[in-house]
């Protein structure tokens, strides 16, 4: 039986309340390098490798309900990489739009991307065009693919856009709040993530959703990526059930709870 598609009953110690999950879970894949250097790989396995937990982590999320997915494969800064590595992923990514966009059909799961697609290879910009197009009807599942992204240079654009308008005088300094840059982000129309998941033992940001990440919950594992499966993901969700999220208010019972936010 393929990882990707283990029934979650193999998992009992590790239940989670269907009626408290988050919305929106965004996830750091980090560790595919480490993951083939000890294993005397080159890096590039590592990728490979991850692709197997990107399909895992999809289907488990499907399966538990969980509305959104946002998965960074690739960052602004990741072009500064060698040009092999760079040239692997971006081959990666275009073969796992091909091989993937029948189960993701299947599966009712639309695809979004988030960043400077005009930076992608040709080939990867067609792609994924075509599955964003394809899965556009897909209602149970969103997955956003993070590529090519970066949180500040996403809060900077939408700041230039705002300030076009207030120079040509379609809106007044005064007027410019949360919601109006919000609107601006490239996730404008995704709700902020409640848990972000960060694998391989960093404990950064990396310049991804800043603007987003404000009150989420954050939870670090050691586990690398390409390791990092359906009993990962279901630990990850435990974790968060067990938090109480405040949103800067006290806790006296009235704070808001997981599933009150997850309807925010
Ligand atoms: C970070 O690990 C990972 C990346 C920069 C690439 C993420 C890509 C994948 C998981 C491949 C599959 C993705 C999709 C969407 C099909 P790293 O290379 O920085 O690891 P290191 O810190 O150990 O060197």
């Amino acid at each position: 039986m393929e990882a990707s598609s283990l029934p979650l009953s193999e998992f009992p110690n590790l239940s989670v309340d269907p009626a408290r999950l988050p919305r929106h879970v965004a996830i750091v894949m980090d560790g595919n390098g480490r993951w083939a250097r000890v294993r005397g790989l080159n890096r590039c396995e590592g990728h490979r490798r991850g692709k197997d937990s990107v399909r895992a982590v999809v289907e488990t999320a499907r399966q538990l309900g969980i509305p959104y997915l946002t998965l960074f494969a690739f960052s602004n800064e990741n072009w500064q990489r060698p040009k092999t590595e760079v040239r692997f992923l971006m081959q990666l990514f275009h073969r796992y739009l091909i091989t993937e966009s029948k189960r993701l059909m299947k599966r009712d799961i639309r695809v979004v991307a988030i960043g400077e697609m005009s930076r992608l290879p040709a080939a990867v910009r067609r792609v994924l065009s075509d599955t964003i197009r394809l899965t556009a009807g897909n209602r149970t599942m969103t997955v956003v693919l993070a590529l090519s992204y970066g949180g500040r240079q996403d809060v900077v654009e939408a700041a230039r856009r705002i300030a076009e308008a207030v120079a040509a005088g379609r809106i007044k300094p005064e007027q410019v709040d949360e919601r109006m840059l919000q609107r601006e982000l490239l996730t404008w129309n995704i709700p902020d993530p409640d848990l972000l998941i960060r694998t391989s033992g960093e404990l950064r940001l990396s310049n991804f959703l800043l603007f987003q990440l404000a009150y989420t919950e954050l939870y670090f594992t050691e586990t690398l990526w390409p390791d990092f499966r359906e009993r990962d993901l279901l630990r990850a969700l435990c974790a968060y059930q067990g938090r109480t999220r405040r949103f800067g208010m006290v806790d006296d019972g009235a704070s808001i709870s997981l599933s009150a936010a997850n309807q925010a």
